[in-house]
């Protein structure tokens, strides 16, 4: 399948031009499930390169499929674990937006050091980002929200920034789900400082 990256080596660092074809920066779909919101936001900027990564192989199969059909050649999607992609994979200052949506909030306390955001993980996400590069963050979990707000808001890394008119940014398969069940959506942006 065309839109699948398979790396050929996992002990490697990839650019967006190795991961595309072309091109100097992308940005990433941390946990993209199904691809709703990837797929849409791909076909809305023809002009962007999107990366998907998800860790389970049914949901990655999904989105190469629907990708392939819509004949998309600005997206890619690699089955991998979110930080080791950012961590290892991708060259520093290739990002120029990570989408954190809707992510497994690890709600009970023996788990929250399973959670993605963490402070250790705030300077990784500083080397993959371009200079202003923004990390936008949505979940339905209101103790989560908190949590990364202090984790990235408080870093001198980073700093908080509106979210952009949102009329144009697509809604997420989960985020259908919850706000069809009447739960409140809480977002926010951070933007990498220099
Ligand atoms: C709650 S779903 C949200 C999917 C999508 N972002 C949305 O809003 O519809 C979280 C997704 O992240 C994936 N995921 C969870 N932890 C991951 C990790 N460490 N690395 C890659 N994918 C992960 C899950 O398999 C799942 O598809």
């Amino acid at each position: 399948m065309a839109t699948a990256f398979i790396p050929p080596d996992y002990f490697r660092r990839y650019s967006v031009t190795d991961i595309f074809g072309s091109g100097q920066e992308c940005e990433v779909d941390l946990g993209c499930g199904d691809g709703g919101f990837l797929l849409a936001v791909a076909q809305q900027h023809p002009e962007r390169l999107f990366l998907g990564v998800e860790r389970l192989l049914g949901r990655l199969r999904k989105v190469c499929r629907r990708a392939d059909e819509l004949e998309l050649d600005n997206v890619r999607a690699v089955r991998a674990e979110n930080r080791y992609l950012l961590e290892w994979m991708l060259q520093e200052g290739s990002v120029r937006r990570l989408h954190y949506l809707f992510p497994d909030p690890w709600p009970k306390e023996k788990h929250h050091k399973k959670r993605m955001m963490q402070e250790n993980v705030v300077p990784v996400l500083h080397r993959v980002l371009t200079p202003g590069g923004e990390l936008l963050f949505r979940t339905d979990h209101e103790e989560y929200y908190s949590w990364v707000c202090r984790v990235v808001g408080d870093s001198a890394l980073f700093h908080r920034e509106p979210w952009p008119d949102l009329t144009e940014y697509p809604v997420t398969d989960f985020q259908l789900h919850w706000e069809s069940q009447g739960r409140t959506t809480y977002s926010a942006r951070f933007v990498r400082n220099s």
